[in-house]
């Protein structure tokens, strides 16, 4: 059967707590210290993949032992390292698809100065990511009743990888579209780029918690380690999608408006009725987020090949993930926000909720 691995890193000290009870209590900066010189290793077998097809797959979760802050704070050169030994750990497992999850497919020019040092093929999973939290933002905009052809669209990160892509997609269906970062020049090349592509004219901004303020629909998907949405930033009866991980809305979102949906980024059913990954990474039982789907997706088509690396993911790569995952039976599960379920009375709640404007 053929092998793929997904390679993971833990996003908070409670993760590091629930995976190693021995870091409990500890000091943070003590437990950044142990993870750094901790050499990556193999966290569970991912079996039970089944297509719609026939055809099964297997895999890996390998562990590269770094903090979201540790990946920008570090050299660039020991961050690389790791990620290319967690890789190496992989070849030796011989999974033949690599798949780099969050701030691993963040470093290294996108991953790109990874493919480079091994010999297995490489993705960081954002074109489905990207396919993924359009269909999931697409579907909370439906059941909110929001007309999207008349509303605007804010990207949070649109400078980024995930981001760019999901502007792109998206610019042809919004009334209007913010895209938003830090870096006004990059911010204004992929603006020219749309409009090129789609003669749709984005707007450009900085300031995201005036961006968020005036949006009906966000996408939100930075790099940041802490929350750059807060809940007295969001206009009533909005929809969040939160790609990002760490996550970027604040998680009193949830505790102070009870008038806006946020959910979180395409989360996504994986084939086969005993699907397990062995370890608890965030999704429930048998579901995945879409950048591990995509190294599944690719193995099952066995495209040992590069696929989704630096920020140049084009709208033909995202409609290609869309039939992959089709053919393959890869559907984007309900919607979820902060790991649970939303139902549809908690929806009709919301909906209610917005007539009365912001709670806070
Ligand atoms: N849910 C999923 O399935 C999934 C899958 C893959 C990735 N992710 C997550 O998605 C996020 C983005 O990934 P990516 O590969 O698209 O990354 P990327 O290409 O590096 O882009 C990151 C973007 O975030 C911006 N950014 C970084 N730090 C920021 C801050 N402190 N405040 C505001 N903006 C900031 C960057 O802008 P500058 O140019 O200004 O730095 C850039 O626009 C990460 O959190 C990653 O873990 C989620």
């Amino acid at each position: 059967m053929e092998k793929f691995a997904f390679i993971i890193h833990p996003l908070s000290l409670k993760n590091v707590e629930n995976f190693e009870k021995g870091a409990v209590g500890r000091p943070k900066e003590l437990v950044e210290k142990i993870l750094e010189w901790t050499p990556p290793f193999k966290i569970s077998n991912i079996t039970g993949i089944k297509s719609k097809t026939g055809k099964e797959v297997e895999g890996f979760f390998v562990a590269c032992p770094l903090m979201p802050a540790q990946f920008k704070t570090l050299s660039q050169d020991f961050v690389v390292n790791k990620v290319v030994k967690s890789c190496e750990l992989a070849e030796k497992l011989e999974a033949k698809i690599i798949g780099l999850g969050a701030f691993t497919a963040m470093v290294g020019n996108g991953g790109k100065d990874i493919a480079e040092k091994i010999n297995t093929a490489v993705t960081t999973g954002n074109t489905y990511t990207t396919t993924t939290a359009i269909q999931a933002t697409k579907k909370a905009v439906e059941l909110m009743e929001i007309e999207l052809n008349k509303a605007t669209l804010a990207v949070i990160g649109a400078t980024g990888s995930i981001g760019s892509a999901c502007a792109q997609v998206m610019a042809p269906e919004v009334g209007r579209l913010e895209l938003v970062g830090r870096n006004e020049s990059e911010l204004k090349t992929i603006s020219s780029k749309i409009e090129k592509q789609t003669s749709f004219k984005p707007v450009v901004s900085t300031d995201i918690s005036k961006s968020v303020v005036s949006a009906d629909v966000i996408i939100t998907v930075t790099g940041a380690i802490d929350c750059v949405i807060n809940p007295e930033d969001i206009k009533s009866g909005a929809v969040v999608c939160d790609v990002a991980r760490p996550r970027d809305v604040s998680k009193l979102v949830g505790e102070l408006r009870n008038d806006v949906l946020v959910i979180d980024g395409g989360i996504v059913r994986v084939p086969g009725e005993k699907v397990n990954f062995n370890y608890n990474f965030g999704p429930p039982p048998g579901m995945s987020e879409g950048c591990v789907a995509e190294t599944i997706i690719l193995a099952l088509e066995e495209r040992f090949e590069d696929y989704t690396l630096g920020k140049d993911i084009t709208i033909e790569m995202v409609e290609e993930m869309a039939q992959l995952a089709e053919k393959h039976g890869f559907e984007v599960a309900a919607l979820r926000r902060y790991e649970t379920a939303i139902s549809d009375e908690q929806i009709e709640e919301i909906k209610k909720n917005v007539v009365c404007h912001k709670t806070v």
